[in-house]
């Protein structure tokens, strides 16, 4: 399973370490292509010349090597299917949950999209700290994930809970959570996704818009490319440009008219659709071929309202297709939202309050609850727009 994937192991500062160099012989027998970042603390417990050796790759530990070539934390990030953290050390964890980005390994954990996992290795009270509990579960709550450390015998002398998973637990672990559901779960399926606002014109050089980023809709496909789909990503103008891994076709649009005839022309055969595009609701009733110019006090603008697409593919979907919308609302939200889902033949609705902070638009972070037209309700706590995507997807599965 592991045959032909990227890893990028980062090794930290912890007498785990040693185990480090098994875990990456066993991942170059099964196959896999591995890199090796290691930290200035890492380096007093193994040599960076043993772990080169043995993942046939130079070990990188600066930004820059020796000859100044620069080690990109970007193209690192881009090239992993998954990034390993193991040994994680205590000091490594709170870095990564907080966003402190001081050496090579914090920076590619920053700019990677793929999964990441953390295999702590640390003493028992240490492990047991609350700091470390915390960082424990935000990193979870950006959707990382977690290799349990075992009960053992420690380098103390202590016995407890902190002793790194063993190397064979490890690649286990990897096998089951990272690549498995990636190989089995939407092999073959075809998805569309909108994102980003619409950007209707009043004249040469103006426009009506919204504040959305297309982030939310941006995760939504890469879990999808994840878990091996095939993705059409229908998009209004955003400032982010995401590249993506995987098999992803971008569709670029600008007006929610534009958006309207791009999503009914993709939208027969698709398994999957989800519409979590801010589209306006309205749009100038005329567009004028010259700037306006300023006179009067007043300036009138006559709105018309726009074509509802997600209305629109609910009245001609097929038995099979799932259909997903969001609501962004501000008061009764749940009314509202069971409200589309029933008006707009919906199979999801995801609902995310404008009350709850750190929700919606422009934020990394979303706080949703999702709403099936069988009665059912998922609520999640606020999470980062990955770890959202992550549990849209699942839902979505389930319905399959
Ligand atoms: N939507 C759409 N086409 C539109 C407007 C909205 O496809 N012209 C989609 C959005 O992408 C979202 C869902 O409809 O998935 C809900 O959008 P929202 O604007 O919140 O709902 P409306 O039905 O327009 O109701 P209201 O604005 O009155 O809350």
């Amino acid at each position: 399973m592991l045959a032909g994937k990227n890893i990028l192991l980062c090794v930290t500062g912890s007498i785990a370490a040693y185990k480090s160099a098994i875990l990456v012989r066993l991942l170059v027998k099964q196959g896999a292509n591995v890199k090796v970042i290691m930290t200035q603390a890492a380096q007093q417990f193994i040599s960076p010349l043993t772990l080169s050796t043995l993942s046939k790759n130079p070990v990188l530990t600066q930004y820059a090597d020796e000859k100044g070539n620069w080690n990109s934390h970007v193209e690192l990030g881009l090239w992993a299917h998954v990034i390993l953290v193991a040994p994680s050390s205590a000091n490594t964890l709170a870095k990564m949950a907080n966003g402190i980005c001081d050496n090579l390994l914090t920076a590619t954990y920053l700019s990677a999209r793929c999964p990441v996992a953390v295999s702590p290795a640390m003493d028992l009270d240490m492990y047991q700290h609350p700091t470390t509990l915390n960082n424990l579960a935000k990193l979870r709550s950006y959707g990382n994930l977690v290799v349990p450390a075992r009960f053992g015998e420690l380098a103390s002398g202590l016995v407890g809970e902190g002793r790194m998973a063993e190397p064979e637990e490890i690649i286990a672990f990897l096998e089951e959570e990272v690549f498995a559901p990636e190989q089995e779960t939407l092999k073959g399926k075809t998805v569309l996704i909108t994102a980003g606002p619409t950007m209707e014109p009043i004249d040469p050089v103006r426009y009506i818009s919204n504040h959305s980023t297309g982030k939310m809709g941006f995760a939504l496909a890469q879990q999808f490319l994840r878990f091996g789909a095939k993705v059409t990503l229908i998009k209004g103008p955003t400032t982010a440009q995401p590249t993506f891994n995987g098999n992803l076709n971008v569709i670029e649009v600008s007006t929610a008219s534009e958006m309207f005839d791009a999503v009914t022309r993709e939208f027969e055969g698709k398994d999957i659709t989800v519409m979590a595009a801010a589209v306006a609701d309205y749009t100038p009733a005329e567009v004028s071929g010259k700037k306006i110019k300023k006179d009067g006090h007043v300036l009138e603008l006559q709105l018309v309202k726009t074509r509802d697409i997600l209305a629109e593919i609910g009245r001609i979907k097929k038995t099979g297709q799932i259909l997903v919308g969001f609501a962004l609302e501000t008061n009764d939200e749940e009314k509202h939202a069971l409200e589309k889902l029933k008006k707009k033949n919906l199979d999801i609705i995801v609902l995310n309050s404008l009350r709850d902070s750190g929700a919606g638009f422009g934020h990394d972070t979303n706080q949703v609850t999702l709403l099936d037209n069988k009665g059912g309700k998922k609520q999640f706590e606020l999470k980062n727009k990955t770890a959202v995507a992550l549990d849209i997807v699942k839902a979505i599965t389930e319905q399959l």
